[in-house]
């Protein structure tokens, strides 16, 4: 347990938790699955409704400079001749002319490859220097297949966006894509937004909604997936203001993280190198957690500079552009971005989350979620079903539920119900026992601490209101 320092957590740990618990279920099951595509069940769907509250929250809520937009899935298809993602949305393909003709991503071949080459160069410089000679030079350039050590096709580019069509017709007039990323919606709308939000720049608009992209090496559960939630900002400012509003965004988006509990030490920056960013950006800091499988991306802050306003302007002839009514000063706004993934940050606040220990000789296993991201917050259990107690306990909830998300649970020992409730993260519990009919107080139990505290009815949704309230620790932090 994290307690001692140790992360236990494994990706089959996860995946487990979430089919044993109704979090996300492989979709089409029944069916056999397809491939990289998942169904999010109760317990998946509350929690992502909160991870994405929490981002309204913050970027919207709690700021004065920004508007919501929510746009088509499905656009014009000139919106990606303009956007560049026709031409240059693609990744580099290699396929297996051996035994297993898997396909792979040439790039990620090569990092692997330049990986195992620099662990390799290490041990070897290591021994060489205990040896007191030369490390051995000289590794082989050819890519091999990593399942069955075929050789590879050349690589060529693969486009990764999905394509469909758009009336009875299937032709090339017809052919429309499903949106790669839903940043596209909110550069078309620039023009819109500014005529009716009365904001100027510096201001963003700010949109949730599906991506879709086919991706040669999905994998890793929910994080690389076919279709996929975003969360996305434009955030459109004066040109001479950009680098300031990257690095102000990219704090921001970083203490979002933490403030929800992400512990620090498992987050890093990186700095997108020359070779590595997107056409149309001019510099990228990528948030990174570090998975069960290693450091990877978790949101992406880019400066887009005025590639897509000028972009979109050339290709639909219009003026996108702010001008300033008092000064007569107008100019094309510069883009900040910041860009996250709402599965990605849902796995990466469940891997954080899930601890394991050993209370009175019996494992327990539970997600330590920040309490305003947990899909349930209190659960009211009577602790044996007579005696008026389930009667009484229904009551006891029915209040609560007004206030936030409970849940009644009758079902099994109270051990057992305890441990259903840690394993979807609940933050706190309250029993009603034979004492609460003589005196109508209740046991009010922490998922984290354990403690059980004794507490009036008549106190209890005013007392968990505040704890909900109150900042917030991962308990993993010691
Ligand atoms: N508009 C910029 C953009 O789309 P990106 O880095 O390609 O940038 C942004 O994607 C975020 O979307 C990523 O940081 C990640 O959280 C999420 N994302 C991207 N591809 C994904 C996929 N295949 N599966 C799940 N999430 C994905």
């Amino acid at each position: 347990m994290a307690a001692n320092g140790r992360d236990v957590v494994t990706m089959d740990k996860i995946v487990g938790l979430c089919k044993r618990r109704g979090f996300i279920f492989q979709s089409s099951e029944i069916y056999g699955g397809l491939a990289s595509t998942y169904d999010y069940g109760h317990y998946g769907v509350l929690l992502k409704a909160n991870v994405k509250a929490e981002w309204w929250r913050a970027v919207l809520q709690e700021r004065d400079d920004m508007v919501a937009l929510d746009a088509a899935i499905l656009m014009h298809p000139r919106t990606w001749e303009a956007s560049g993602h026709l031409e240059g949305f693609t990744d580099p393909l290699v396929q297996c002319l051996g035994k297993c003709k898997k396909r792979w991503r040439e790039d990620h071949l090569r990092e692997a490859e330049a990986e195992a080459e620099a662990e390799a160069d290490a041990d070897a410089d290591a021994v060489a220097a205990e040896a007191g000679g030369e490390a051995a030079a000289g590794a082989n350039e050819e890519l091999r297949c990593p399942e069955c050590g075929g050789e590879l096709s050349e690589p060529r580019n693969f486009n990764l966006m999905f394509e469909t069509h758009m009336g009875p017709l299937q032709d090339e007039g017809s052919r429309v894509f499903l949106r790669p990323e839903t940043a596209q919606g909110i550069f078309v709308n620039f023009k819109n937004v500014l005529q009716f939000a009365r904001k100027r720049p510096p201001f963003g608009i700010a949109q949730v909604g599906k991506a879709f992209r086919n991706e040669i090496t999905p994998g890793n559960f929910v994080f690389r997936t076919r279709e996929f939630e975003q969360m996305e900002i434009e955030f459109f400012v004066p040109p001479s203001q950009a680098r300031d509003w990257h690095e102000r965004w990219v704090a921001d988006r970083l203490r979002w993280y933490t403030d929800l509990g992400l512990r620090p030490d498992h987050l890093q920056l990186r700095e997108h190198g020359e070779d590595e960013r997107s056409h149309y950006s001019s510099a990228t800091s990528d948030i990174e957690y570090l998975f069960p499988m290693g450091w990877s991306e978790l949101e992406g802050i880019a400066n887009r500079g005025d590639f897509d306003l000028a972009q979109h302007a050339k290709f639909a002839r219009e003026k996108l552009e702010y001008v300033d009514s008092g000064t007569g000063e107008r100019y094309v706004p510069h883009v900040i971005e910041p860009s996250a993934g709402a599965d990605r940050a849902t796995l990466a606040f469940m891997v954080d989350a899930y601890d394991e220990e050993q209370v009175e000789g019996r494992e327990r296993v539970l997600l330590r979620l920040h309490p305003r991201l947990a899909p349930v917050k209190v659960a009211v259990l009577p602790l044996v079903n007579k005696d008026g107690q389930p009667e009484l306990a229904r009551e006891v909830y029915s209040e609560l539920r007004r206030r936030m998300p409970a849940e009644f649970d009758t079902g099994g020992s109270i051990g057992k119900r305890y441990r259903r409730q840690d394993e979807i993260g609940t933050p706190w519990g309250v029993t009603v026992d034979h004492r609460t009919m003589e005196d109508r107080t209740v046991t009010l139990r922490d998922r984290d601490s354990l403690e059980q505290t004794r507490i009036a009815i008549d106190e209890l949704g005013a007392e968990l209101e505040r704890r909900l309230a109150a900042p917030w620790m991962s308990p993993k932090l010691g």
